[in-house]
C-alpha cells in the first residue's frame, strides 16, 4: 500500500459486510485522497481540527477529478458546529451552503467541472465574504452580515473531507452526498496538520473514463419500484447495457421468484448470444467481452429475453406486476451472495451506461451499493491491462 503514506501504525478492528473499520488514524492532507467508497452517507472520510490562533490563512486549495454530478466535497466549521459551511456539486456546478447565526445560505456558480479533468479549486474567507476559485479564477463570492455574529479569533476550527460533522438537515439545499472523486495537491488553511481517518483509504486510478465500475467485490440493488415502468404491454421494461465486463451483470428477486442473468460461462449455453460476446472479444476460446458489448434485458409480462431472444417464460407469472411492486434489481451478482467473498459470479469490469427504458441510471441511487463499486469512473486502460 505504498500510495498512502501511513503515519500511524494501522489496527484493523474488523472487516464486517460492507466496511472495514480501521482505528483512527492519520494522513497527510496533500496525497491524492479518494473521497469515493465512503463508508456511510454523510460522515466524512476524514477531518481535522485546529486552534483558529494558529491560523495565519483561511484559505484552503486542492485539485478535484470528477465525472460526478452531484456531492460533497469538502466542510468546515467553528464554535463545534454552530457556523459551517460546505462545498458540493450540483449538476457538476460548484455550490456552497453557510450556516450562521440563523442564517442560511446557498450560492452555486462558476463552470461544469464534472468532466473527468483535474480543476485547481480554492476556497478563501475574507472578512464577511467568502470565495471560491475555479482554475484561479474567481467564480463564487458570498458576502453575509448578521448582527448576531462576531467574527470569531478564538476556538477550534474543524475541517472535513467527503462528509459533514453537523446533521445535513441543516442544509438549505438539500443533495445526495456520495461524491465519486479525487482530490490532491491539497493545502488546508496553510497547515501541515494531519488529518484523522476511521476509514481505510481507496488509491485513485490515475487514468480514468466516464463508467461504472465493478472490481468484482460487490453490487448494487434496486427496488423496481423505484425505477421507470413500463409503457407499452409489447415493448416491456428493457434495461440496456454497454460496457466490457465479465460475471454476472444482472439478477431479478422477488417473493418465490429468483433469475440471474447467466455468467459469462453460463452463456456458453446460449449460443447466439455467446457468438455476439464472442465476436466482441475477438478471440474465440473465451466467453470474457473484455472487448466493448452491448447487451438488451428486456422483461415482458410472461417472459425475459436477453438481445431478443427468451431466456424464460412462465404464463404463471406477471413480470409487469412483479415490477411494478417491487422485485429486488441486483447489478454486479445475486442479493444473496455473501458481499464480502470474492465470488466468481461478481461482475467485474466497467459498464458505460446502464438504460433502463431509456433513461440512464445513476448507480449513487441504488438503495444499498458496495463501497468498492465507483458510480462514475473506471480505469481507462482495459481491465486485462491492470494488475
Ligand atoms: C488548542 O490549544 C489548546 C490550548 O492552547 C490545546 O490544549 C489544544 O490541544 C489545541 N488544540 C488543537 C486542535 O490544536
Ligand atoms: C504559510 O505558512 C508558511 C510557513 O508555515 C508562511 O511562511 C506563509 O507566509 C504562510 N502563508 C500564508 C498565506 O499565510
Ligand atoms: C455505449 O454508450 C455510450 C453512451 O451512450 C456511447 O457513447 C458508446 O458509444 C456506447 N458504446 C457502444 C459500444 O455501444
Ligand atoms: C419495494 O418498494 C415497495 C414500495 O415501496 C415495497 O412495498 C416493497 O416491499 C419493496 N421491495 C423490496 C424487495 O424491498
Amino acid at each position: 500500500m505504498d500510495f498512502m503514506k501511513k503515519v500511524a501504525a494501522l489496527v484493523l478492528l474488523c472487516c464486517f459486510n460492507w466496511i472495514c473499520l480501521v482505528l483512527s488514524e492519520k494522513v497527510s492532507g496533500n496525497q491524492v485522497i479518494n473521497i469515493a467508497h465512503r463508508p456511510s452517507t454523510w460522515a466524512p472520510l476524514m477531518h481535522l481540527s485546529a486552534n483558529l490562533s494558529d491560523i495565519t490563512s483561511i484559505t484552503s486549495h486542492f485539485e478535484f477529478r470528477t465525472y460526478d454530478p452531484e456531492g460533497i466535497i469538502f466542510y468546515g466549521d467553528t464554535k463545534d458546529g454552530q457556523d459551517w459551511f460546505v462545498l458540493s456539486l450540483r449538476d457538476g456546478i460548484p455550490e456552497v451552503q453557510i450556516g450562521k447565526a440563523n442564517i442560511l445560505i446557498s450560492v452555486m456558480g462558476g463552470p461544469k467541472i464534472n468532466d473527468g479533468a483535474w480543476h485547481k479549486l480554492e476556497l478563501r474567507s475574507e472578512g464577511k465574504y467568502v470565495i471560491v476559485e475555479v482554475n484561479n479564477k474567481v467564480e463564487l463570492v458570498v458576502g453575509m452580515h448578521s448582527d448576531q455574529t462576531e467574527d470569531v479569533l478564538l476556538g477550534v476550527i474543524r475541517l472535513a473531507l467527503g462528509g459533514m460533522l453537523v446533521d445535513q438537515n441543516r442544509l438549505l439545499h438539500p443533495f445526495k452526498p456520495e461524491m465519486d472523486a479525487c482530490i490532491r495537491e491539497g493545502h488546508w488553511l496553510n497547515l501541515s496538520t494531519l488529518w484523522e481517518t476511521n476509514w481505510e483509504l481507496s488509491p485513485c486510478i490515475s487514468e480514468i473514463k466516464k463508467g461504472i465500475y465493478f472490481p468484482g467485490t460487490g453490487l448494487a440493488l434496486f427496488n423496481t419500484s423505484d425505477l421507470p415502468g413500463m409503457e407499452t404491454e409489447e415493448k416491456g421494461v428493457t434495461i440496456e447495457v454497454n460496457g466490457s465486463w465479465h460475471g454476472t451483470l444482472l439478477s431479478l428477486k422477488s417473493h418465490g421468484f429468483k433469475y440471474m442473468l447467466p455468467g459469462t460461462e453460463g452463456l456458453e449455453a446460449n449460443k447466439d448470444l455467446t457468438m455476439e460476446l464472442k465476436k466482441g472479444s475477438g478471440s474465440s476460446n473465451t466467453a470474457l467481452p473484455l472487448k466493448p458489448t452491448k447487451l438488451t434485458f428486456t422483461i415482458l409480462k410472461h417472459s425475459l429475453m436477453i438481445n431478443n431472444k427468451p431466456v424464460l417464460e412462465n404464463e404463471n407469472m406477471d413480470f409487469f406486476s412483479m415490477w411494478k411492486e417491487g422485485m429486488i434489481l441486483a447489478f454486479g451478482g445475486a442479493p444473496e451472495e455473501n458481499q464480502e467473498s470474492k465470488s466468481l459470479h461478481h461482475l467485474h469490469g466497467c459498464l458505460e451506461e446502464i438504460l433502463i427504458q431509456g433513461k440512464e441510471i445513476n448507480l449513487d441511487l441504488a438503495f444499498l451499493k458496495h463501497r468498492s463499486i465507483s458510480s462514475h469512473s473506471c480505469p481507462a486502460k482495459p481491465m486485462n491491462e491492470l494488475n
